[in-house]
């Protein structure tokens, strides 16, 4: 199928949460219906429809500095391999372009196989890490921080002003800014687990032990996503029970246009960077 002919895509509307959450949800991902929210108001969503019945989808998301991120892209599983998810991506980068914004990802291996043809290259790597079953301990909770020291310090280390993206987790019930010495994260709901991150932390044994700290105060499963160079940390995680799930590689498509100081130990999730 040529980038020319095959179906429509138009561009979904809040209305269209519910469709996405069920594709979201066929790929056994973790995002809520609030995440679909935050994709569908604050970023632009592109679909395709079979019939009545939403088969793909792929979303921008702006952020400050000329950058985009680039998500959601899933196709059912019965419309795979028609180039759906191709066409996707690029009204995604044709937006991008447009507007002058450098487009970044984290892939899955599946979708890598489709954005290297679309001009991305790729940067860092993460691991999805999982904790199924928490420690039952009674030690406390880490101490809670703000969401201004949690906007300082993303800032500083991706370079993206993502006030608005934080301010929502935050507002979220079951969502919790926490920190301990060096260290500060996000923890909030998911479909399937609780999620950690971003998480900034000054050395890999602050953020071990705040991750721990978590962990001890939590009841449901956790997901992390790693920052892979951070091998002390990934290490200290698989050596307390975590496991990894999958791989996931960041590309970047146009110029660097980050000015990141710090590396984080943790991101925000694959579909938000
Ligand atoms: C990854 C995904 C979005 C691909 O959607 P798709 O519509 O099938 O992709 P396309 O048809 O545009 O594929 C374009 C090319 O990418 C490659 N490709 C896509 N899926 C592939 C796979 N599973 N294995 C190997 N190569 C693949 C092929 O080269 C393909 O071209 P071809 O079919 O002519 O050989 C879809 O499999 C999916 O929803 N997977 C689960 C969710 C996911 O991982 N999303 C990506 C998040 S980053």
């Amino acid at each position: 199928m040529g980038a020319t002919d095959g179906p429509t895509v138009i561009k979904l509307g809040l209305e269209d949460a519910i469709a996405g959450l069920a594709l979201s949800t066929e790929a056994h991902w973790n995002q809520t219906k609030e995440d679909w929210r935050v994709f569908l108001h604050d970023g632009v969503v592109f679909g395709i429809r079979d019939g009545a019945r939403l088969v793909a989808t792929a979303a921008l998301l702006p952020y400050s500095g000329d950058n985009a991120w680039i998500s959601m892209v899933l196709v059912t599983g019965t419309h795979r391999r028609r180039g759906l998810a191709t066409r996707l991506v690029d009204a995604c980068l044709a937006t991008a372009r447009q507007n002058g914004l450098t487009s970044w990802l984290d892939a899955t291996p599946d979708g890598a196989t489709v954005y290297g043809p679309l001009g991305f290259t790729p940067t860092l790597q993460l691991r999805r890490l999982k904790l199924v079953s928490p420690p039952r301990e009674t030690s406390g909770s880490p101490a809670v921080a703000s969401l201004d020291a949690l906007r300082a310090r993303d800032l500083r280390a991706t370079g993206f002003d993502r006030t608005a993206l934080l301010t929502a987790f935050a507002q979220r019930s079951g969502s919790r800014i926490v920190a301990a010495d060096g260290s500060i994260a996000l923890v909030r709901d998911g479909r399937t687990a609780r999620h950690i991150g971003p998480l900034f932390a000054d050395n890999a044994v602050e953020a071990l032990a705040l991750v721990h700290a978590i962990a001890q105060s939590e009841t449901r499963p956790l997901l992390i996503d790693a920052v892979a160079s951070q091998a002390t940390f990934l290490e200290g995680l698989t050596a307390s029970g975590w496991t990894i799930e999958r791989p996931f590689q960041r590309m970047r498509c146009g110029p660097d246009t980050t000015a990141g100081e710090d590396m984080p130990f943790a991101v925000a999730g694959p579909e938000f960077g």
